[in-house]
């Protein structure tokens, strides 16, 4: 049964429909890998926040992930039906407070109090999610924003003068942006209309000098430590390809994302746009404008570190940690593989839904997290079909158990396959095979 309460961070909240937020994802809350100088994640963050010293912008790191409803959704505008504020993606605590999806929950706020012109935000963030070696229900990012407000100036023109010297300030990379980003649409990607096509124009080109600057950093740090592992591919003594995609996000508009070109392929890497009228008048804030953009830290660090499994950013064995230091990239040296072992989990999903809740796949993938924890590696559907008379569904997935510091024995596997089993059985009432 829920606990009618939980405590996280020395906080408490009343537990309620919407609680789903597990002891072991609550484990991690607090860990702050981004603010571990000595970690992957910490040394990634202090790469790109040494880029930007001295260049108009406030740090901040100690934002708390657990937020509102609010915070998180609402004051970006997130209409009600949008997926990510489903239970199936997302942690909550109770109804009105969860673990932050997106460090943009903090934009709000930053733009009420922050200082300077512009602002970074890294934290860790949470989201339900399939298993396997580069998903994990926690990882981080770093938010960006930079405003003007129309109020620091006698007039347009001098805004917009002041604007284009801001673009000329940023240092110049060697970022190629390729022929291949399709052209701007004002038809599918609008602009806002408080917002003049020349404003639109000069913020967007200010966003996207100041990404490809960081992009740019990260990957050439990136191709160096791909050399060293001994890669020989070309692409890796020219300068980084980029491209500029569009995206949309319920606080931005137009919105983007860059793709970077990585091992033969586009490698999505940062969304962005420039911030809607509403997440600023949100915030009391009127005649501005500015841009905003956010990155994935985890799936860079594995890039630039040599890491194979996003599970290790979170062991805490010596092995692993003791092999970084501050303001260094350095490759990782894999201490030692254990052999993995799979167990398959069939079963028929129930005739009817009445009395049973519906399985979405993140609660199999939660099930076996809860169970199994940093110890299973991987979890995949592998069959799936309807039987063709009684129209019976039956789904198969298969788990792959696997430590990263030590063996596992056999009865430790079965049990702990065991468990997720009944626990599956007894939850969604489906029918084992
Ligand atoms: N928060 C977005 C994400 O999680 C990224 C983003 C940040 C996009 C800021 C636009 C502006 O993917």
């Amino acid at each position: 049964a829920k606990p009618t309460e939980i405590k996280v961070q020395d906080q408490t909240f009343k537990t309620d429909d919407w609680t789903n937020a597990t002891p072991r994802i609550l484990e991690l809350v607090g860990r702050d890998l981004h603010k571990d100088p000595n970690h992957p994640i910490g040394i990634l963050r202090d790469l790109i926040e040494t880029r930007f010293q001295n260049m108009g912008y406030t740090f901040y790191g100690d934002f708390k992930p657990v937020v509102s409803v609010y915070e998180n959704f609402d004051v970006l505008g997130f209409p009600a039906d949008h997926p990510g504020r489903s239970k199936s993606d997302t942690y909550y605590l109770n109804k009105d407070t969860l673990l932050r999806t997106h460090t943009s929950a903090h934009e709000h706020e930053c733009f009420v109090k922050c200082p300077t012109e512009g602002y970074f935000i890294c934290g860790d963030v949470y989201r339900r999610d399939e298993i396997d070696r580069t998903h994990y229900p926690a990882f981080h990012q770093l938010e960006g924003a930079r405003t003007w407000s129309r109020n620091n100036f006698e007039n347009e023109e001098q805004m917009l003068t002041k604007i284009q010297q801001d673009i000329d300030a940023i240092p110049k990379t060697e970022i190629v942006v390729s022929d291949t980003t399709p052209p701007f649409d004002p038809e599918t990607n609008p602009k806002q209309s408080y917002m003049t096509d020349k404003e639109t124009a000069l913020v967007g080109q200010h966003l996207k000098r100041t990404i490809e600057l960081l992009v740019n950093e990260v990957f050439n740090e990136a191709k160096k430590s791909a050399k060293l592992a001994g890669s020989t591919e070309e692409y890796l003594n020219e300068p980084l390809k980029v491209r500029w995609v569009e995206a949309y996000f319920p606080w931005t508009a137009p919105s983007w994302e860059i793709e970077v070109w990585w091992k033969g392929e586009w490698l999505e890497c940062c969304g962005c746009g420039v911030v809607r009228e509403q997440v600023l008048t949100n915030s009391g804030i009127k005649d501005t404008i500015g841009w905003a953009f956010g990155i994935g830290l985890d799936r860079i660090a594995m890039l630039l570190f040599g890491i194979p499994d996003i599970r290790l950013f979170w062991t805490l064995d010596e092995r692993f940690k003791s092999q970084f230091k501050e303001k260094t990239i350095s490759t990782f040296k894999p201490y030692s593989k254990y052999p993995g072992t799979t167990r398959d989990i069939s079963f028929w999903l129930p005739e009817s839904k009445e009395g049973f809740t519906e399985l979405h796949e993140n609660d199999l993938m939660e099930i076996v997290r809860e169970t199994a924890g940093d110890l299973a590696e991987s979890v995949k559907l592998i069959d799936e079909f309807t039987h063709p008379k009684t129209n019976k569904k039956s789904q198969c997935y298969r788990v792959n158990y696997q430590s990263m510091d030590r063996s596992l024995t056999n009865d430790e596997v079965n049990s702990l396959h065991d468990a997720s089993r009944s626990i599956l059985a007894e939850t969604y009432g489906v029918h084992l095979r």
